[in-house]
């Protein structure tokens, strides 16, 4: 089935999710934080994506900004640094406003030229996508983007990827699907899209009930597998 519909996963696929504590890091006055930035910003990306899973199974659903400042704090907390007010306020601030990764625009322009609709589905709640797509000037590549604010549910949930057909009505198969998340990759493979894993950490595979179809270590190669 040739592929129709490209769908992008956002945060650490299109949008750098290390950039916050990294930029942070580099700023004067931020020594303390400079010497445990990238442990605090591990932990606050697994933070964030547990609360996430626990909410989806528990249904206590809240929009992604609050996992977003509940994983911070955790991750804060942990490094001895929760009450530095200030730091904090940057970071949420910059989560605002991630770089994309460098290779994104000119993928997307290749997707496009090859006639795809070009979609973020993602976690995120529509106010942080509208800022992250306008800070990385990626708007006018993109056909939609699809937040999971309009399910009430994260991912891997059913409904979120049930999604990108109430909007394309194409086959699953036509859909090609790009996460840097493995574990997103996998169960996005089970749901039935043609699944891309981008495997920018070099990490193991996840062991789940279906795999991805292709793995690449960034997107540059992402329009070859669409064409
Ligand atoms: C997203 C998270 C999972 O963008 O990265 O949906």
């Amino acid at each position: 089935m040739p592929i129709k519909t490209c769908i992008f996963d956002a945060y650490g696929t299109l949008f750098d999710v290390a950039a916050a504590a990294r930029n942070a890091a580099s700023e004067p006055g931020r020594e303390a934080f400079a010497t445990h930035w990238p442990t605090i910003a591990e932990n606050w990306r697994h933070k964030q994506l547990q609360y996430t899973w626990l909410r989806a199974i528990t249904g206590d659903h809240v929009d992604f900004w609050q996992v977003t400042e509940d994983g911070l704090d955790w991750a804060l907390e942990a490094a001895g640094l929760d009450g530095d007010a200030d730091l904090r306020a940057r970071l949420l601030q910059l989560y605002r406003e991630l770089d994309a990764y460098p290779e994104v625009p000119d993928t997307l322009r290749a997707l496009k030229a090859r006639g795809l609709n070009i979609v973020i589905l993602s976690n995120g709640s529509r106010n942080m996508l509208r800022a992250a797509v306008d800070s990385a000037a990626i708007g006018d590549l993109l056909d939609d983007t699809l937040s999971v604010d309009s399910v009430g549910i994260f991912k891997p949930a059913a409904q979120v990827y049930d999604l990108v057909g109430q909007r394309f009505h194409g086959a699953k198969s036509s859909v090609l699907f790009v996460s840097s998340n493995g574990w997103d990759a996998g169960s996005a493979a089970g749901y039935g899209f043609e699944t891309v894993w981008v495997n920018r950490a070099g990490a193991p595979i996840d062991r789940l009930a279906a795999r991805p179809r292709h793995v690449l270590t960034d997107l540059t190669t992402l329009p070859e597998l669409a064409s």
